[in-house]
């Protein structure tokens, strides 16, 4: 029953909408998904809120150039955020976004409370002030000119409301002390307690030169700016002013970047005194990952997009890959190189090729049974000892958010039993009864060591261990089971492995990182709308649905279009791609690289050598990151827009023949 179990909240920042999001926000919530996937298995109700900061003058200034009102921009930006992580199977449990109502609500009985209980008072604010941006520009002198537009900065003062952080030096200090985890890793505790030591300055926490932003009752224009908004989000989304209703407040983690610790760790506890509401109890920063050594920004170009990583690996190596590059904490850099090399070395070659060889060998050997296992001899008790000190270790590294020393371990335990094989070489067993049984002990120990290994790395990598899971033929859900009662010895002897299935698939360095920066630039720099993955033949509608009348065109319009019969010499399918084939096409005069979007229709086998019509003077253009030249003409049949190739099949036409 969920109400007995211990809860657990944590949440990621509330992204900018003014952006959208690249691999280093992605790493913020792909941390919080296995952190939140870990605790259930743990035995706890977690919920997991992410969302978005939609208030501003950034808001205000993007809406504009986009030529919408804010609350248009915001609603399509919130859209895509929320819709990408959904896609990239790590979904937020709470999504709170900043406009909501319940949130404007919560924030202003935040601020009701700080102000009852005497922390906010009305002054004034003075600083450097662009009036052709309209807004003030943080940290400039009188003299300095804007740094968005260039033009100077004139001294303005607006009337505030200010908070009275400076009344909360001592009160932080304390609670930092009696609470020494409060902030992790040691080293930013460090950097965030001499920075209170130094002295805090109360804070302007409302404006009247911004209007898109939440207002402060009764005292229009002040709107509530950045942070007292922004922080509060995570209450909100948790019941608000109603938070013992839900049970989730205080909040057990707040997972950032070190670039917004001292907001979380200093402004938030402070506010929550105030108002004598509990305060957090964890805050953990992670550092960044760089490009080429510096920060990710679309200005500069160099950001990594996490959709076309998922496509091409799939979302599973992406997660392996954050977690496993860098210390948790720490900055790191990013390359796809090291990216796939991790993905065909310690996914391919590591977990996906364990999981295959020993899989195939119970198939042949024991029709597909887990085999009941004989007699054991010291070498089997040696591989037990490894994979139960795996689950020691790296349980003891996840639970100290030691993310990348926690997968070492497991993968140390692959390696175990990558080794247990290579020397007891079950392969080269013939079939008396001896034999068999010494296999049957083998190929259990080996797949029970696969069944700890699946069960430990399932935060990680959700959907491959659900996967391997199913080809182990074990009962219940791998998410179901309970990290405090993994042991040695629990695979199910007797139990059907689920159909084989690749994990995966080994990839080109060079093409993989080809592909993965062909969809990321089509990503970032669409050049027309997406076509049709398949091809459908021109004139076909789905399901001979009636379309609207089409315009009419003359013969010179269609004799634009040059048709020609193609014969299919090659096919095969994409990593990445289920829906898409790759087929070589003699035309006649030269033979054509082309996608088609027929994988699920039609066996890459059984085309090779048909006759088929190609467009063969359309643009070349790359679908998945793969360059198509041409396009194969299809009928587009039934609901679901089934594509059926049109073809020759009563003569026999010539190759390059062209359709008139
Ligand atoms: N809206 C504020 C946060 C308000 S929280 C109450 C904000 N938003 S943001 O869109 O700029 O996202 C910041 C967060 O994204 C960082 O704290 C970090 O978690 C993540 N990252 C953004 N770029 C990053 C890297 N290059 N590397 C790692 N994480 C990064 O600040």
């Amino acid at each position: 029953m969920p109400g007995d179990k211990p809860k657990f909240y944590l949440t990621t920042p509330i992204y900018y909408t003014n952006g959208l999001p690249h691999i280093g926000h992605t790493y913020t919530t792909v941390i919080a998904d296995a952190i939140r996937r870990y605790k259930r298995m743990r035995g706890y109700e977690v919920v997991m809120t992410t969302g978005t900061d939609e208030h501003g003058v950034n808001v205000e200034r993007a809406a504009q150039k986009a030529g919408v009102p804010e609350s248009e921009y915001v609603a399509r930006m919130a859209v895509a955020w929320k819709a990408l992580w959904d896609e990239l199977g790590i979904p937020a449990d709470e999504f709170i976004r900043t406009t909501d109502i319940r949130h404007v609500r919560t924030v202003q009985w935040l601020f009701k409370l700080c102000r009852e209980n005497g922390y906010v008072y009305k002054g004034n604010y003075t600083g450097q002030y662009c009036i052709y941006d309209n807004a003030f520009v943080t940290d400039a002198k009188p003299g300095d000119n804007c740094p968005d537009c260039g033009r100077p900065t004139e001294t303005v003062t607006e009337e505030n409301y200010y908070f009275k952080l400076s009344a909360f030096q001592k009160p932080l200090l304390d609670f930092y002390n009696k609470n020494p985890n409060f902030i992790q890793p040691e080293t930013r505790k460090n950097e965030i307690i001499s920075f209170v030591e130094g002295g805090l300055k109360d804070l302007s926490i409302t404006r009247t030169t911004v209007r898109w932003g939440i207002p402060v009752p009764g005292e229009e224009p002040h709107v509530f700016y950045v942070w007292f908004d922004a922080l509060t989000a995570y209450l909100s989304a948790v019941g608000g002013p109603d938070y013992e209703k839900r049970g989730f407040w205080p909040c057990d983690l707040h997972l950032v970047g070190k670039d917004i610790i001292r907001f979380h760790t200093v402004y938030w506890p402070a506010f929550l005194m105030a108002a004598m509401l509990p305060v957090p109890k964890q805050v953990w920063a992670h550092g960044w990952f760089l490009m080429d050594a510096s920060k990710m920004s679309k200005s500069k170009g160099n950001v990594v997009l996490p959709r076309p990583i998922a496509n091409m690996l799939g979302m599973d190596a992406m997660r392996y890959f954050l977690m496993r590059e860098v210390v948790f904490g720490q900055d790191g850099n990013f390359s796809y190189d090291a990216l796939v090399t991790r993905y065909n070395s310690d996914l391919a070659n590591g977990l996906g090729n364990l999981a295959s060889r020993t899989l195939a060998m119970i198939e042949k050997n024991f029709g597909g049974k887990i085999p009941k296992p004989g007699p054991r001899l010291p070498q089997d008790d040696v591989l037990a000892k490894v994979a139960s000190e795996a689950v020691g270790e790296a349980l003891e590294r996840f639970e100290r958010f030691e993310f990348a020393r926690s997968l070492e371990a497991i993968w140390a335990a692959i390696a175990g039993a990558d080794k247990y094989l290579t020397s007891e070489q079950p392969w080269a067993m013939g079939d008396s009864e001896a034999d068999m049984q010494r296999k049957a002990t083998i190929l259990w120990t080996t797949a029970e060591l696969l069944r700890v290994v699946t069960v430990l790395a399932h935060p990680v990598l959700p959907d491959s261990t659900a996967k391997v899971w199913t080809l182990l033929g074990q009962p219940g859900k791998v998410s179901a089971v309970e990290l405090d009662g993994l042991r040695w010895g629990q695979l199910v002897a007797g139990a059907q492995l689920g159909k084989a299935q690749a994990l995966f698939p080994r990839v080109d360095k060079q093409e993989a990182i080809e592909r993965i920066e062909a969809m990321a630039n089509e990503e970032l720099n669409p050049t027309q709308p997406p076509a049709p993955a398949a091809a459908p033949a021109p004139a076909a509608t789905a399901g001979g649905v009636a379309a609207p009348a089409p315009e009419k065109i003359g013969i010179e319009d269609f004799t634009k279009v040059e048709m020609r019969v193609g014969q299919i010499k090659t096919a095969e399918r994409i990593v990445g791609a289920d829906k898409l084939l790759k087929l070589t096409v003699d035309i006649g005069t030269e033979i054509r690289q082309i996608c088609a979007g027929i994988a699920q229709f039609y066996e890459p086998e059984k085309l090779i050598g048909r006759k088929v019509a190609v467009v063969v003077n359309l643009a070349p253009r790359k679908l998945r990151g793969v360059e198509s030249n041409g396009m194969i003409v299809a009928a587009s049949v039934g609901p679901e827009g089934r594509p059926v190739l049109a073809g020759f099949p009563d003569e026999d036409v010539e190759i390059g023949a062209r359709l008139k």
